[in-house]
């Protein structure tokens, strides 16, 4: 037996058992006469002692030879400890060790494996085992783990079935690249990796699984960022005979379910704002609404003065900084900096002061008098003491720019609480999305998602304008989730395939199996999918998703610590008929 109890467990009521521990050495500190040796696991640290007087000589000999992360096992009797630890769960005890076995040797860690390392993220992720050994991210597995737990019992007991759909399939389109897997048997021909199971989970409903989940891998090849990982986990659900509202119903219970479990949040019933409205007032599809500062649109109290930045723009609109009046003209020049940075790319940003004694210093004093900058005031919302921000310019690309300056703002104040929660539905997507570069039309959210009732004849006149049944769910300003109902008969599905510009042919040859299917009595269906990592890591308080997940990848979408991709030899290549274009 390598324990009889973990290295978390023990407390004053163990003193004088004899016990068996096992574990890591964290660090040892050798007095002489004396030597403690701190012993880590998953479950804790217990101090052990190895004294002159008490532990015999050989012993005591080996003990001086312990380095750091050497692995070992100790037999001993617990005591009570001379000068407690109130830190320490451990810490009224410590193990008086009478045999030490050595079960393996460490060679120095590249980095200290404590709460804080000096370790750079780099090097961590080179030795990701040694970094799992470290209480952050330890537990930031544990806490993972306790999420899908909850979110497996919750939908289990809902009636939920979970079912693995395959890996090796043809392209699902999400909207990003595949990845993509050579077929040896099959020369020439290639699978995808799966954006998400979409098709399959729509399969799954024809099929009269009327209540699917999976806690699934989906792989997408994009340009990565904090929130995304080439592969990552959905939670990925899907359900017949439902409306827009029983999934929202059923998945705002999840979440909720969630926030109670694991934060011990009680929420109110989610919030929920048309796709339009978020756009409009917070620039943003998936806003933060933890706190304020909505924006106000200024057209019609900014326009047609003397300003011709403001007269030339299609969109003008402002924030309200609260207490932002105090900001030195050095503070203002830097924020101006800011949004003019090749990542936000405003031109400028025309501000205004709303003064204690009620009057206003703007940087346009010279086009706008003290009864038009109240207007703006007015249309933003600001007091005394704030600072108004405005930015112009076209729409789509001001509201993005005023959005970033929104978020970086609140993130300066402070606004943006971990440990505060506001979930969100935004709904009433648009079905489709112009593509400015091509000019075509691409399916917001995908192909399957089927149009508001009654809008379907708009495909042909005005397909920028159709509403979806479509819905994503936010939590304090992510992702966390989104889904649709769907097209569930050949027609309507033919028509949307049309409208994203595939021939009849080309979308029978990819999508033929679901069109096939919808002949066999598809239900009314559709679902939703949650990005697991992301809801995990705003749970967890944070917004980095890497910090979550095991063995995640850097941002080139390299793995360091194994080091892939990597190439393949050349008999690999020839058995999958491939050969290597390199430039
Ligand atoms: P969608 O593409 O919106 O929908 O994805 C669902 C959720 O998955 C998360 N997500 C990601 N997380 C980490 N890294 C990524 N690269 C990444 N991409 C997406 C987001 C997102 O909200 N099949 C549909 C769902 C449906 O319609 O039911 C789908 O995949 O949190």
């Amino acid at each position: 037996m390598y324990r009889s109890h973990n290295n978390g467990q023990l407390r004053a009521n163990n003193i004088n058992e004899s016990v068996t521990l096992s574990g890591w050495v964290q660090k040892s500190r050798d007095k002489g006469f004396m030597i403690w040796v701190d012993l880590r696991d998953r479950y804790g640290i217990t101090q052990l002692i190895f004294d002159e007087e008490r532990t015999p000589k050989d012993i005591m000999n080996k003990a001086k030879t312990l380095g750091r992360e050497f692995v070992i096992q100790v037999r001993g009797t617990v005591i009570e400890r001379d000068s407690k630890n109130p830190n320490l769960p451990t810490g009224d005890i410590e193990l008086l060790v009478s045999e030490l076995i050595i079960l393996n040797t460490a060679k120095l860690p590249p980095f200290t494996i404590e709460d804080t390392t000096d370790g750079g993220e780099e090097l961590r992720m080179q030795y990701r085992y040694l970094d799992i050994r470290r209480n952050p991210v330890k537990d930031s597995l544990i806490f993972r783990h306790k999420v899908t737990q909850e979110v497996r019992n919750y939908l289990s007991q809902k009636d939920f079935i979970e079912v693995e759909t395959p890996y090796l399939i043809k392209s699902t389109p999400e909207g990003a690249r595949d990845f993509v897997v050579p077929s040896r048997m099959n020369e020439g021909q290639f699978y995808a990796l799966p954006q998400s199971p979409q098709t399959f989970k729509q399969l799954l409903m024809v099929g009269g699984m009327d209540k699917y989940f999976q806690i699934v891998k989906c792989f997408r090849d994009e340009d990565l960022r904090a929130d995304r990982q080439p592969e990552f986990t959905q939670i990925d659900c899907e359900m017949a005979f439902v409306e827009q509202e029983d999934i929202l119903n059923i998945f705002e219970g999840l979440t909720r379910h969630l926030l109670k479990e694991i934060n011990g949040v009680e929420v109110d019933k989610f919030p929920r704002m048309r796709f339009d409205d978020a756009m409009r007032l917070y620039g943003n599809d998936k806003p933060d609404i933890r706190f304020g500062m909505e924006f106000g649109e200024l057209n019609e109290v900014a326009q047609h003065k003397d300003f011709k930045v403001f007269n030339s723009a299609e969109l003008v609109v402002g924030i309200a900084v609260p207490g932002g009046a105090s900001y030195t003209r050095k503070d203002i020049d830097k924020l101006i900096d800011w949004v003019k940075r090749p990542q936000v790319g405003a031109l400028g940003m025309v501000y205004v002061k709303c003064n204690a004694d009620g009057t206003f210093k703007s940087s346009v004093d010279k086009f706008y008098d003290q009864d038009d900058l109240a207007k703006w005031a007015e249309a933003t919302g600001a007091k005394a003491g704030d600072l108004i921000c405005v930015l112009s310019g076209d729409t789509n690309k001001v509201r993005p720019q005023l959005s970033a300056l929104r978020m970086e703002i609140a993130e300066r104040l402070d606004l943006r609480k971990s440990d505060e929660f506001a979930p969100l539905w935004v709904v009433d997507f648009p079905l489709l999305e112009l593509d400015e570069e091509t000019g075509h039309y691409h399916a917001m959210h995908h192909p399957f998602t089927s149009p508001k009732p009654g809008q379907i004849e708009l495909l042909d006149t005005t397909p920028g304008a159709v509403k979806a049944n479509a819905y994503d769910l936010v939590l304090n300003g992510n992702e966390i989730g989104g889904g649709s109902i769907r097209i569930h008969d050949k027609e309507t599905q033919a028509i949307m395939f049309k409208h994203l510009g595939f021939t009849a042919e080309e979308a029978k040859a990819q999508f033929g199996f679901l069109m096939d299917a919808f002949e066999y009595g598809a239900p009314p269906h559709g679902g939703l999918a949650f990005g697991l990592d992301r809801l995990v890591a705003i749970l967890g308080g944070q917004e980095t998703i890497r910090d979550f997940i095991a063995f995640p990848k850097n941002n080139s979408g390299r793995d360091v610590m194994i080091d892939a991709p990597a190439a393949i030899d050349d008999a690999q290549l020839n058995e999958l008929s491939l050969k290597l274009n390199l430039k």
